[in-house]
């Protein structure tokens, strides 16, 4: 038990934690940063000027702070040694679907479409289909049913065929290998069961011993958990709850998350950093906080789910540019300036382009330098996602920025997620003081939601702390150089194979292309005959004919197991023809 004095000193932290009350509001002067537009300027040479627009523009309602000019080569927290990514020179094209694969995979959706109305046609006359019986048809009188799966086409005649590739339960932590639930069927797919060895006084799920090639375990966390993060984490028992039962602006903010935000914004290179109690929450709920009506926001077509609902819930028009290339970006930020605000043709309040580090979908890494430099020419503000490359990339894990040598300082709104590389949950924003605080005020993540767990912030801070090896030891550098030796060894390895590899070297996400939706299931119940957990992704996460696995590498993989995948994978893919570098299809 704790003395009254020690508890009372305890609960003055917390309450000294909600000192925001001299915070200036997000969305007011507190700038000076303008930009100038000039249709004439040689910028503009080719636009169409819509007629209202005024001569000069002057964007007077941001809450940033100006863009310093920074000194040639002073990247905060750059590795001198590292050599940084030279998009245009080391950029990898992704390969092309060949004719027939296309065809081909057309055509076997064209067949599964054809034979699902069909057993629906049939289905809904005979009631002896397992989506139509009586007992399935059954309508509350008055009601539309609020939650009906057989409603969907796709669901019932595409997915269900195939779920048991999916949400595949283990009984494992989920390191480099996994124990995967073994499931069976008594109803065509429709519904899952556990297979299970039962005995008079037991119950043994039976489950299979994988090398997991899913997991978003970037630096190996999930693996050596017990040995490097678990101490100090139970150490938090002894005086915070799990949940502080607040949000942040309240009583939930504690040292622990003061402790992990300043870290975190030495560690990125930033003045200030926030974290939200969700990744996803994050981009959803920060956005709306920074951009409303009259804004815009120029988003990679290819962004994640999280940026595109934050962006739609804003309430800010938003337009969207090919996938990494910084020639259609600058396009639309010409046009969209030059435009103004539809109907008013008003100047927008602010712009802001939205990317990622690295694209979790495509194993890309972000053309950085590139759409800064157009963004910086335009005046308008970067908002980076570093969900996937933050602690993966870089000479010292500090993200896409020390990958590509670009100053952290460029980037206006550096968001990230504890998910991958801290084997923790939640998200986090870093940027300029005035940047932070406005959202420590306004954003929903902090005002409305319950803060971040204190256990889930230790955990956050120690494998930061390793990352920067402020443990005393080089583990976090030796994961770091682990990570890159395992991804680059793999990615090479399926390209030698022949496969429709996607994305760069250095990108843990290493996506292999299956195209063929009969080939989705196919590719992932052989490979978990061999022992082997691999994701695979088909519509509506990725467009109808790019189907693909996506292998996600990490530092805990040993050359043996990547070996003993790589075998595997070579026999399935064999099977399967997948090697479209060498065959038609
Ligand atoms: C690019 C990107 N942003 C945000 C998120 C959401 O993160 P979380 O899973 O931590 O909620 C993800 C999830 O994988 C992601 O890939």
């Amino acid at each position: 038990m704790k003395s009254d004095s020690e508890s009372s000193a305890k609960d003055a932290d917390y309450i000294a934690s909600s000192d925001f009350a001299d915070v200036p509001p997000l969305v007011k002067g507190n700038h000076n940063y303008e930009y100038t537009l000039d249709p004439s300027a040689s910028a503009f040479a080719g636009t169409t000027v819509s007629p209202n627009y005024g001569s000069k523009v002057t964007n007077s309602d941001t809450c940033f702070q100006s863009k310093k000019e920074t000194k040639k080569g002073a990247v905060v927290g750059l590795d001198d040694e590292y050599e940084p990514f030279d998009y245009s020179k080391l950029h990898c094209e992704d390969p092309e679907i060949t004719f027939f694969a296309t065809l081909t995979t057309y055509l076997s959706y064209a067949i599964i479409i054809f034979f699902g109305h069909l057993r629906d046609f049939f289905g809904k006359r005979t009631k002896r289909s397992r989506y139509f019986s009586e007992k399935e048809m059954v309508i509350e009188k008055g009601f539309a049913p609020i939650v009906k799966v057989a409603e969907n086409f796709y669901t019932r005649r595409l997915y269900h065929r195939i779920q048991d590739c999916w949400n595949r339960p283990i009984t494992s932590e989920p390191g480099s290998v996994i124990d995967v639930v073994v499931r069976k069927s008594a109803d065509g797919n429709k519904t899952l069961r556990w297979s299970t060895n039962e005995s008079s006084s037991n119950v043994e799920v039976e489950t299979k011993r994988c090398i997991n090639l899913g997991s978003y375990n970037y630096l190996g966390f999930g693996d050596d958990w017990k040995n490097t993060c678990k101490d100090y984490v139970w150490e938090v028992f002894d005086d915070f709850p799990i949940n502080t039962l607040s949000s942040r602006v309240d009583i939930g903010t504690t040292v622990y998350h003061r402790e992990l935000e300043e870290t975190l914004a030495k560690f990125v290179g930033k003045e200030a950093a926030i974290c939200f109690n969700m990744g996803y929450g994050t981009n959803s709920a920060t956005i709306p906080s920074l951009v409303g009506k009259g804004c815009l926001l120029i988003s990679d077509a290819l962004n994640h789910t999280s940026i595109v609902n934050g962006s739609r819930a804003s309430g800010a028009s938003i337009r969207a540019f090919k996938h990494n290339d910084e020639k259609d970006l600058e396009d639309v930020i010409r046009e969209s300036i030059a435009g103004g605000q539809p109907r008013t043709r008003r100047p927008w309040r602010k712009i802001l382009c939205m990317i990622e580090g690295i694209y979790s979908m495509e194993g890309e890494i972000c053309n950085l330098k590139k759409i800064v430099e157009v963004c910086k020419k335009y005046g308008v503000y970067v908002y980076i996602d570093e969900a996937h490359s933050i602690g993966a990339l870089g000479g010292t894990g500090r993200g896409v920025c020390e990958h590509t040598g670009v100053d952290p300082k460029d980037i206006d709104v550096l968001m990230g997620t504890f998910t991958k590389s801290f084997g923790g949950m939640g998200g986090y924003i870093a940027g300029d003081k005035a940047l932070i605080e406005g959202l420590r005020k306004n954003c929903a993540g902090s005002v409305y939601h319950n803060s971040l767990s204190t256990v889930v912030c230790k955990q956050c801070i120690v494998s930061l702390k390793i990352m920067m090896g402020l443990d005393g030891s080089d583990m976090g550098q030796q994961k770091i150089k682990k990570l890159k030796e395992n991804c680059n060894y793999f990615r090479k390895k399926l390209t030698e194979m022949g496969l429709h590899v996607y994305g760069d070297y250095d990108s843990p996400v290493i996506p292999v292309m299956i195209y063929n939706p009969a080939k989705i299931a196919e590719f992932s119940r052989q490979c978990f005959e061999r022992g082997l957990a691999m994701v695979v992704v088909g519509f509506p996460a990725t467009p109808i004919i790019l189907s693909r696995s996506r292998v996600c590498v990490s530092a805990a993989h040993t050359k043996e197991q990547l070996d003993y995948a790589l075998v595997k994978i070579k026999e399935v893919t064999d099977l399967l023809q997948m090697n479209y570098k060498k065959h038609l299809v």
